[in-house]
């Protein structure tokens, strides 16, 4: 089998991208922040589909964490990441630290509006998808990736890098991937483990919430009454329930003609100081 190489600096990165470019390679990327479950190995299987070699990076990027967020508790595991790498046939691990993403006198990020100001994500973690952004436009033009797999769990992000790659005109193709989910429903998240056994038993609560309310918005439940029952029934299961919202599928704009218009349900809710997120369509 052929060995996984690593890269830790730019300059080892681009000394195998720059040959697999001369091949005529088409490159994938799997951006991550490690901690990789199910749901990460389907993004790399995708990748693979798209791609001639693909490369995964794990960094844990400090912008995106606000003040109080998880950033120095979010799980680190660097080994045993890079033996599901190896077993899924990933052709590259881009791992660089926090001194090789953002050096000494770093001043430059993305600003990201539309999808990113939707009042969903962004209303209770400010600055997060300018983090987002920020580091996913530095990954994509470290790699010089033909193709970017992101999963539709986090399903602002991918809408906020679409609009960024389109309004950058970045010459990369956004694939998207379907949430993986255990058997009873969860989405798979690396910020499960932080569950204990009776949040966990509730957690799977979240997707049946918004299954139901696309099940009654598809019967005709007008979209705002099918959020708020939703909103109503978790917080009654013992959420603190942030957002539960009907989009446009499209734009994450507010609903105007639910009979017409591509419809999402977004949701994120707390148990304890975990906080969980989720999303269907309808
Ligand atoms: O989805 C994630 O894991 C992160 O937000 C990403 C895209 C790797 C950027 O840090």
């Amino acid at each position: 089998m052929k060995k996984m190489e690593l890269a830790r600096t730019v300059e080892e990165l681009r000394l195998h991208t720059d040959a697999w470019r001369d091949l005529g390679y088409v490159i994938g990327l799997v951006p991550t922040m490690g901690a990789l479950h199910a749901g990460h190995m389907a993004l790399v299987e995708e990748a693979r589909r798209h791609a001639d070699v693909v490369i995964v990076s794990i960094f844990v990027n400090p912008l995106q964490f606000g003040q109080g967020e998880d950033f120095d508790r979010y799980p680190r595991r660097e080994e045993e990441d890079l033996e599901k790498l190896r077993a899924a046939r990933v052709d590259l691990a881009w791992l660089p630290s926090e001194k090789v993403m953002y050096p000494e006198g770093f001043a430059t990020t993305v600003r990201v509006g539309g999808p990113a100001k939707a009042g969903l994500e962004d209303a209770h973690r400010p600055g997060h998808f300018d983090g987002v952004a920020t580091v996913v436009a530095k990954l994509f033009n470290q790699s010089g990736a033909h193709v970017a797999v992101f999963g539709e769990k986090d399903y602002q992000q991918l809408l906020v890098i679409r609009r960024m790659a389109r309004d950058l005109d970045m010459p990369v193709n956004i694939v998207a991937v379907p949430t993986v989910r255990e058997d009873d429903g969860l989405a798979l998240s690396s910020r499960n483990a932080y569950l204990a056994p009776d949040q966990r038993k509730l957690a799977p609560r979240l997707h049946e919430e918004l299954q139901r309310a696309a099940e009654s918005i598809r019967k005709g439940t007008a979209v705002e009454a099918a959020a708020f029952n939703a909103r109503e029934a978790l917080q009654e299961a013992g959420f603190v329930v942030d957002y539960v919202e009907v989009r446009n599928a499209e734009t994450l704009k507010p609903v105007k003609d639910q009979r017409s218009e591509p419809l999402r349900i977004l949701a994120a809710a707390r148990l304890g100081d975990v906080r969980l997120i989720d999303n269907i369509p309808v």
